[in-house]
């Protein structure tokens, strides 16, 4: 449990996304097939799955940049549509590529965007110092590294502190650290009950982070569950052991019942065992299961 209140059901969901469907301009076939799924207020839904599945179109959808869509988005209870610009007040969006003015540093980049919103501001300063950026805010842009432009970009969907995250990969291209870092904000962010949309195929980041995650291969939704609730279902505990025979032998036993397993009970007594673990199914291998594809 990440100590987070559950919000009861008697709230209408953040985002309710109903049938669906979207062909990118002059384009025939539908990257987006019809797919539904709807997130709670203080929810964090993880969009999981293989490159050109139709991730990062779906976010944009629901941020408003790609609006000829059909079927039915809604964001805190009004459609899609009937949104203005107010709208931007309320989510914040972390994109999967970098899009900041080069000639302007890191702060005149955060006080230009911020000033695009019509709500009071978190300190820019505090923001920058919380990835990392404290010392380089008065760099310009186009001296950043790839690293520094993406915490840059996370950073900057949090100044007007909104009660929606969007974030595409936030984690792609950092190294552990800053990844640390990026994540550790988001579980902030979340823990502070907020909402978040979080694109990934990073399996590892989805399951840290989301309290449930969708399965979208090839622009359809195949599965929608908890991580947890996902592992108890797909995972069968088993035990993995190697063992010397002339070379290496690999096998694997389920954890249940392992006692009365004679098989493995052999191999303990007569085999020269060399490594001997537990594990569990990973979200990867599941999604492999479900979907028959691979995440990357
Ligand atoms: N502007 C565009 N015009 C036409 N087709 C596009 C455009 N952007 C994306 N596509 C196509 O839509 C499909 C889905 O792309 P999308 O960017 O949503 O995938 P994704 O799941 O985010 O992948 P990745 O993990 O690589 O970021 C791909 O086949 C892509 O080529
Ligand atoms: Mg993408």
């Amino acid at each position: 449990m990440s100590g987070t209140l559950k919000v009861p059901d008697i709230f209408p969901p953040m985002i309710q996304v109903q049938q669906l469907q979207y062909a990118y301009p002059g384009r025939e076939e539908l990257t987006v097939k019809g797919i539904d799924f709807q997130i709670r207020p203080g929810e964090s839904f993880g969009f999981l799955g293989p490159s050109g599945a139709g991730k990062s179109t779906t976010q944009k959808i629901l941020i408003k940049l790609l609006p000829s869509f059909r079927g039915t988005v809604q964001v805190m209870d009004r459609p899609l549509q009937e949104w203005d610009k107010s709208f931007y007040n309320h989510i914040g969006v972390g994109f999967e590529l970098p899009n900041h003015f080069g000639k302007l540093s890191a702060l005149e980049n955060l006080k230009f965007f911020g000033s695009f919103y019509n709500r009071p501001l978190l300190d820019a300063m505090e923001l920058l110092e919380k990835v990392g950026l404290k010392n380089d805010a008065h760099k310009l842009v186009r001296d950043y590294s790839k690293g520094m432009k993406m915490r840059l970009n996370f950073v900057r969907a949090l100044q007007h502190d909104p009660e929606i995250l969007f974030f595409d990969e936030p984690t792609s291209g950092l190294d552990p650290t800053n990844a640390r870092t990026i994540k550790d904000i988001i579980l902030d962010q979340k823990a502070r009950g907020k909402t978040l949309f979080i694109t990934t195929h990073n399996m590892h980041d989805a399951e840290e982070l989301c309290d449930r995650v969708a399965f979208i291969v090839d622009g359809q939704i195949r599965l929608i569950d908890s991580p947890k609730a996902l592992k108890l279902k797909h995972g069968q505990r088993q035990v993995k052991i190697e063992y010397l025979n002339g070379e290496t032998v690999k096998k694997t036993f389920p954890l249940d019942e392992l006692g009365k397993n004679d098989e493995f009970l052999r191999i303990l007594r007569e085999e020269q065992i060399e490594t001997i673990h537990s594990e569990e199914a990973s979200l990867e291998d599941i999604f492999i299961e479900v979907t028959g594809q691979r995440l990357t």
